[in-house]
C-alpha cells in the first residue's frame, strides 16, 4: 500500500528505537481517505474468508476496523477496554499486558455480538508484541467462533507478535512491516 507508506515515512514520527508516533493519521487525527483504502486492501487480502464480523478493540482501532467492515458489510465489534455503564453482565472478559503501557487491561466484548457460527476478521492498527491481537482471539474462541485471520495497520517487525501469531496458527497480514526504529530513522522490512 503505497499511500500507506509515505504517510508513514513523511509523517511518522520516531519517538524511540520501539515507537513510532503516527497521531497526524492513526492515533490521534484520522485521515478517512487512507482509513478507506485500508479498509479495501484488507478486504481483499481475506476475500475469500466468508466473514461475518469485524473485531478491533478501542480506540485506534476503530477506524481500520470500521472501514474494513463497511467494506465488507458486516458489523464491526469494538472491545472495550473500559468499564461500560451498560455492559456488566454476559460478557466476554480477556486480560491483556501492554509492554509498552506496562499495564494490564481487562478487554470486554458482550456475549450478544459473537456467536459460535461467526467468522471474525480481527483488524488492528499496531502489532508490536501481539497481546492484543492475542486476547481478542481469545475471545473469539471463548464464543465458539473461528478466526479466520488479523489485519493490522502497521507491525514492528522487530518486535514478536507477528511470529508468535504465525507460529499459533494464525494468518496474519500487515500492511506496512517496520524492520527497525534505530537511529530515529523508520527502516521497512
Ligand atoms: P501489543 O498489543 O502488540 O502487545 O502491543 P502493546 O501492548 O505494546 O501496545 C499497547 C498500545 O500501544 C496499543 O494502543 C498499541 O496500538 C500501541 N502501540 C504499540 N506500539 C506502538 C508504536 O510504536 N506507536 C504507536 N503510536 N502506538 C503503539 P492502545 O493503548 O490500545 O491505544 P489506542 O488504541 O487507544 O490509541
Amino acid at each position: 500500500m503505497k499511500l500507506l507508506v509515505d504517510k508513514v515515512m513523511q509523517e511518522g514520527i520516531v519517538l524511540s528505537d520501539h515507537v513510532l508516533k503516527v497521531d497526524s493519521f492513526l492515533n490521534h487525527q484520522m485521515d478517512p481517505v487512507l482509513m478507506r483504502e485500508v479498509g479495501k486492501e484488507f478486504t481483499r487480502l481475506f476475500a475469500q474468508e466468508k466473514i461475518t464480523k469485524v473485531l478491533t478493540i478501542e480506540s485506534s482501532g476503530i477506524a481500520p476496523g470500521i472501514m474494513t467492515a463497511l467494506e465488507l458489510n458486516v458489523p464491526l465489534i469494538f472491545a472495550r477496554k473500559h468499564k461500560s455503564l451498560t455492559l456488566k453482565d454476559n460478557i466476554f472478559v480477556e486480560k491483556v499486558y501492554s509492554f509498552t503501557k506496562r499495564e494490564t487491561n481487562e478487554i470486554t466484548v458482550s456475549k450478544k455480538f459473537l456467536a459460535e457460527n461467526d467468522r471474525v476478521l480481527i483488524i488492528d492498527d499496531f502489532l508490536a508484541n501481539g497481546e492484543a491481537a492475542f486476547g481478542l482471539a481469545r475471545i473469539v474462541e471463548q464464543a465458539g467462533a473461528h478466526v479466520v485471520g488479523i489485519g493490522i495497520v502497521i507491525e514492528k517487525a522487530f518486535q514478536p507478535g507477528g511470529r508468535l501469531l504465525a507460529e499459533a496458527g494464525y494468518h496474519v497480514e500487515s500492511l506496512v512491516r517496520i524492520a527497525s526504529l534505530e537511529n530515529g530513522t523508520v527502516t521497512l522490512a
